[in-house]
C-alpha cells in the first residue's frame, strides 16, 4: 500500500432489493478501515455506491410497475438511510446512472474500441438469466446455474484473452494483489484454462436498461463492464486528471467471494486495455450464513440490519459483525452468538470497566481523576501492555486482521479488570489513598487507550467514554488522561441482555 494515501472501495450494490446484513457488513468493514487510516494520518478516500443498470434491476423495477430509474431513485435513499444509521462516513456515493459515470463508460468503450480490443461477432451459447452472462459448457454441466437457455446473438466482445499472460505475470509478481491466499490460488487455477473473450454488450431488444454503446446504438453495455468502471469514475478519470492521479490505483477493493472472477480477472484485463495501473489489493471476504446457508430473499432468511440497530444500538451491531467474522472465512449469524458476544465483551468487559473506574473515582476522589504516583511493577505492566497495543493494532489493521485487532484491545480491557480485582483499590483507599489514586489513574488511562483503539469500530459509544474522561481527540500514547478533571456522569454503556430462549430447531 502506498504510505500516506488510502483509497478503499466496497462493491456497488444492486438496487434490486432492500439492503441486508451482507451489504452492511462490507460497508462497515470499509468504514472501520477508512477510520483507522484517517486516524493514523493517511489521506483517505472511501467510495461506496449503487449498481443501477442491468437485468436484475430492470426486472425488480418491472415487478413493482415502475420505470427503472424511478425504482432506483426510490431505493437509493434506503441504502443512504441505512449507511447514516450505521455511522458510515463515506467520501463519495456513486450511482451508475449518474452522468459522470455514463460519460466514463462511454469514453472507455470508445477508447478500447478504437484500440482494436472490441469486435463484433455472432455467438451461440448458454445464457444464465440469473447470472446475466453466457456460461461455459463446464459451468453448464456443473448444474449450479438456474434459468439457463441457449441463445444465438450478434454481440460485441472485449479481447480479454489477449491479457491473460500479463495478468498471470502480475498475480505471480504481486502476492498481495489477490487476498486471502486461497482466493489467489482460485484465480490462478481459473487462469490455467485459456481465457476467452468477454461478451460486453446486450441487444436493446432483449435488455434495454443500460448504457448505450457509443459505436452501436442498438446495444447497451453488459452490466459488469459498466459497474467495475465506477472505481475510476469516482476519483475523476477523464474529468479531473490531477485528482485521479492522486487516488488511482485503489489501495483495496473489498468484495465478497462470489464476485471474485469479475474483480480479479475481468477488471484487471479491462485496466490493461485502458492502460491504467491495477488496484493494489483485491480482498475477498466470506459470507454471513444463517445456519449453514447463505442469506437470500428466496429462502426468507434475510437479517435486516435496521431491526438489530433499533433493538441493540448501532455500535453493538458494528462490533459483532467486525469481531465475529474472521476476514476471508464464512461466519454464522445467530442471535445466540450476538447476545453472547454483546454480554461478554461489551457489557461485562468494556462497559463494566468504565463503570468500575468512574464509580471508584466518584467514591474516593470526588469524581476527579487522581494524580498518579510512582508506578510499581504492576502499573508498569499495564502501561507496557497499552504501549505495545499501539504497534500491534497498527500492524494488524494494515494486514486487514480486524477481528484480531479487536481481540487484542479486549485482552487489555480484561487485563485491567483483573488488575483492579487483584489490587482492590476500594480497600487500598482506606489505608493508602495516594496509591489507590495511582491504581485508578492507571486503569483509567488504559481504558482511554483501549477506547481510542475501538473508536473506528464503535464511533458512538467510544465517544461517550472519551467524553466521560474529558479525553476526546487525545492520542493513544500513554499519559493522555489529565489528572484533576472531573469525570462526566454517564449511564451503563451496554446494559446486559437476557439470553434468548434456546432455539427449537
Ligand atoms: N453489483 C454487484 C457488484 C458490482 S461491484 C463493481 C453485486 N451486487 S450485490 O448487491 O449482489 O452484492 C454486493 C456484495 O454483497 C457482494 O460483495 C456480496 O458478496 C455481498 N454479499 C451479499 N450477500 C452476502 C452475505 N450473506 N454475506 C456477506 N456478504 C454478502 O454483486
Amino acid at each position: 500500500m502506498t504510505p500516506g494515501r488510502f483509497y478503499i472501495t466496497t462493491p456497488i450494490y444492486y438496487v434490486n432489493d432492500k439492503p441486508h446484513i451482507g451489504h452492511a457488513y462490507t460497508t462497515i468493514l470499509a468504514d472501520c478501515l477508512a477510520r483507522y487510516h484517517r486516524s493514523a494520518g493517511d489521506e483517505t478516500f472511501f467510495l461506496t455506491g449503487l449498481d443501477e443498470h442491468g437485468q436484475k434491476v430492470q426486472q425488480a423495477a418491472q415487478k413493482r410497475g415502475l420505470a427503472p430509474l424511478d425504482h432506483c431513485d426510490d431505493l437509493a435513499p434506503r441504502f443512504l438511510g441505512l449507511w447514516k444509521k450505521l455511522g458510515i462516513e463515506f467520501d463519495d456515493f456513486i450511482r451508475t446512472t449518474q452522468e459522470r459515470h455514463v460519460a466514463v463508460v462511454q469514453k472507455v468503450l470508445q477508447q478500447v474500441y478504437d484500440a482494436g480490443d472490441i469486435y463484433v461477432s455472432e455467438y451461440t451459447g448458454w445464457y444464465s438469466v440469473a447470472e446475466e452472462r453466457f456460461i461455459t459448457e463446464t459451468e453448464l454441466s456443473s448444474g449450479q446455474f438456474r434459468d439457463v437457455k441457449e441463445l444465438k446473438e450478434r454481440n460485441w466482445f472485449f479481447r480479454m484473452g489477449k491479457y491473460q499472460q500479463p495478468l498471470l505475470e502480475h498475480i505471480e509478481k504481486n502476492p498481495d494483489f489477490i487476498r486471502p491466499v486461497h482466493r489467489r490460488n482460485e484465480v490462478l487455477g481459473f487462469l490455467r484454462q485459456p481465457l476467452g473473450d468477454l461478451c460486453i454488450s446486450r441487444p436493446k431488444a432483449r435488455m434495454s436498461w443500460g448504457i448505450e454503446l457509443p459505436f452501436d446504438q442498438e446495444y447497451v453495455t453488459y452490466v459488469w463492464f459498466d459497474a467495475l468502471l465506477n472505481y475510476i469514475t469516482a476519483p475523476g478519470f477523464g474529468a479531473e486528471e490531477t485528482r485521479f492521479k492522486k487516488w488511482w490505483p485503489a489501495s483495496i477493493h473489498l468484495i465478497g467471494k462470489d464476485i471474485l472472477t469479475t474483480h480479479a480477472v475481468y477488471w484487471p484485463t479491462m485496466l490493461f486495455a485502458i492502460g491504467l495501473p491495477l488496484p493494489q489489493m483485491i480482498f475477498a471476504h466470506g459470507w454471513w450464513l444463517i445456519g449453514d446457508t447463505k442469506m437470500s430473499k428466496s429462502l426468507g432468511n434475510v437479517i435486516n440490519p435496521l431491526d438489530l440497530i433499533d433493538e441493540y444500538g448501532v455500535d453493538a451491531v458494528r462490533y459483532y459483525l467486525m469481531r465475529e467474522m474472521i476476514l476471508g472465512q464464512d461466519a454464522n449469524f445467530t442471535m445466540e452468538s450476538f447476545i453472547k458476544r454483546y454480554n461478554s465483551d461489551l457489557a461485562n468487559d468494556f462497559g463494566n470497566l468504565l463503570n468500575r473506574i468512574s464509580g471508584l473515582i466518584g467514591k474516593n476522589f470526588e469524581g476527579c481523576v487522581p494524580s498518579p504516583g510512582e508506578p510499581t511493577a504492576d502499573e508498569k505492566d499495564i502501561q507496557n501492555a497499552a504501549n505495545m497495543l499501539n504497534n500491534k493494532i497498527h500492524g494488524l489493521i494494515r494486514e486487514l486482521r480486524l477481528d484480531e485487532a479487536i481481540e487484542q484491545v479486549l485482552q487489555l480491557v480484561r487485563k485491567v479488570n483483573k488488575y483492579l480485582e487483584h489490587k482492590a483499590p476500594w480497600k487500598v483507599a482506606k489505608t493508602d489513598l495516594a496509591y489507590a489514586g495511582t491504581i485508578l489513574y492507571t486503569a483509567g488511562e488504559a481504558l482511554r487507550v483501549s477506547t481510542i483503539h475501538l473508536s473506528a469500530v464503535m464511533p458512538q459509544k467510544t465517544k461517550t467514554v472519551l467524553e466521560v474522561l474529558s479525553a476526546v481527540g487525545s492520542s493513544p500514547a500513554w499519559g493522555g488522561l489529565a489528572p484533576g478533571v472531573k469525570l462526566k456522569s454517564h449511564e451503563a454503556l451496554f446494559p446486559r441482555l437476557d439470553p434468548p430462549p434456546p432455539s427449537k430447531c
